[in-house]
């Protein structure tokens, strides 16, 4: 089958990339000549662990190519997939659907022949009606059906989580739809990969409250966390406790900084938001987006007490700066709370991060970006871990002490222990969740 992919972002791009490896012919189409010419010349245009050698793949096996014009991809195309951005709209908390209604419209003055609308970007409920309703206005001779078909990759495990998916979720409102995406998905349906098909409105909700579930439980255990350290409990034993009762799941219980990303920010807010619009508040996900900001306070003020209550004339080292291990993507990160903390409080702060850099960089002014964490101790007050990246999980702690002004650690990512710390000659340790310690006190 030929497929078009409008957008190739962390969605599209790994969509377009594993559809054509399940044997589709499939054409990516992005507006952003720079994305389309890197992809063109073999490049990825972001970090996403083992995308390159599937697009190589399937860029030389002829089934998979780019360009910027949507006539050219989506001739002969029966599906065409919409995978552009929805950010939050600017004042509101709404999902911005400009750019998905623009992409409709684009494909209503292009489109000749039937073929499948299929949203794949998270949208409000009720937003492929609206596309139908666009198409149907924009070209009003057009035989079409529109299709959701929410994703669930997670960045950093994306083509994993697409080709071994714990479901695909499909919805339709006819038998003709739910043909063509019954052929998009044949490969994945014929090795058992559970296929969830539904009405259009109930795929469109099964997005949001999963993601609002699972922002909830990162939540959750992190509001756990803060209590554990007032009451002397220890959050990891804590999860560990919970999450092996069947019904909770040890997964999304690691307390850290915060929730951030490309996603759960976006999403909890705009289902408050049309929880708000339909008068149904969604009050455990306006608690949880309020909770997730105080929580990202909290780490700032930790890391105000591990710098003696002023971070002016203070170094501080820092970790990881994207929203999680094994991504570029900054969205909404943690370290955009705090890093800016640090900085307008006078601090001066070296940065590290293995992805992290391209994209940091215009967002987080006033820092100094180092190669390496050994390079960002050097002559610290403070060593924060932020993101919780491999190359952070083992380092010499002897060394990274012995570098710093002041061995003073603070761990954001429950990586390390307070023994461990202890050993290595750090003066004060602090995580999440966690008793630490602190020689400065003694
Ligand atoms: N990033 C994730 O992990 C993830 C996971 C699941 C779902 N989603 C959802 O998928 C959607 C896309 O997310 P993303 O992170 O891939 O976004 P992104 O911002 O990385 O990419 C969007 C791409 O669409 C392109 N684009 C916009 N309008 C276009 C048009 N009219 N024609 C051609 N190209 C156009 C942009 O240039 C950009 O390259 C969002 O709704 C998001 O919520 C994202």
């Amino acid at each position: 089958m030929k497929i078009a992919m409008i957008g190739t972002g962390y969605v599209g791009l790994v969509s377009g990339v594993c559809f054509s490896d399940f044997g589709h012919e499939v054409v990516c189409v992005d507006k952003d000549p720079a994305k389309i010419e890197m992809l063109e010349r073999g490049d990825v245009p972001i970090y996403e662990p083992g995308l390159h050698a599937l697009m190589e793949k399937n860029v030389e096996a002829g089934r998979l190519s780019f360009t910027l014009d949507l006539e050219k991809a989506m001739d002969g195309a029966q599906a065409v997939f919409i995978a552009v951005g929805t950010p939050t709209r600017r004042g509101d908390g709404h999902a911005d659907l400009s750019y998905v209604m623009a992409a409709a419209e684009e494909i209503a003055r292009t489109a000749t022949d039937y073929l499948v609308i299929v949203t794949k970007s998270t949208v409000p409920v009720g937003t492929n009606r609206q596309v139908k309703q666009v198409v149907r206005k924009a070209n009003p001779s057009l035989d079409f059906d529109v299709a959701s078909n929410p994703e669930f990759l997670r960045e950093g495990a994306a083509i994993e989580d697409f080709m071994k998916p714990d479901r695909v979720v499909i919805g339709v409102h006819n038998d003709r739809a739910g043909e063509v995406m019954n052929d998009i998905y044949r490969p994945l349906y014929l090795r058992d990969f559970p296929i969830v098909t539904t009405d259009l409105e109930s795929a469109e909700m099964i997005k949001y409250a999963a993601n609002a579930f699972l922002a909830t439980k990162i939540t959750f255990i992190n509001e756990i966390a803060a209590l554990c350290e007032r009451v002397g409990a220890d959050v990891k034993q804590v999860s560990k406790g919970m999450g092996m009762d069947g019904r909770i799941g040890n997964k999304f219980l690691h307390a850290g900084p915060g929730y951030g990303g490309s996603c759960f920010p976006k999403d909890t807010k705009a289902l408050a938001r049309i929880g708000q619009d339909n008068a149904v508040p969604m009050q455990i996900t306006e608690a949880v987006i309020q909770v997730n900001e105080e929580i990202k306070r909290r780490m700032v003020d930790k890391l105000l007490d591990m710098c003696g209550g002023s971070f002016n004339g203070k170094t501080v080292g820092v970790l990881g700066v994207t929203f999680k291990p094994n991504t570029d993507d900054m969205r909404d990160a943690p370290s955009l709370t705090v890093i800016p903390a640090l900085v307008g409080g006078g601090a001066k702060v070296k940065v590290t991060d293995p992805q992290g850099r391209h994209e940091g960089e215009a967002l987080l002014p006033g820092v100094i970006w180092v190669e390496d964490a050994y390079k960002a101790a050097q002559n610290a007050d403070v060593l924060v871990i932020m993101t919780e990246w491999n190359e952070f999980r083992a380092l010499d702690l002897k060394k990274i002490a012995r570098k710093m002004a002041t061995p003073r650690l603070a761990d954001l990512r429950n990586i390390y222990s307070v023994r461990d710390a202890k050993r290595a000659g750090f003066e004060a340790y602090d995580s999440i969740g966690r008793a630490g310690f602190s020689r400065v006190d003694d």
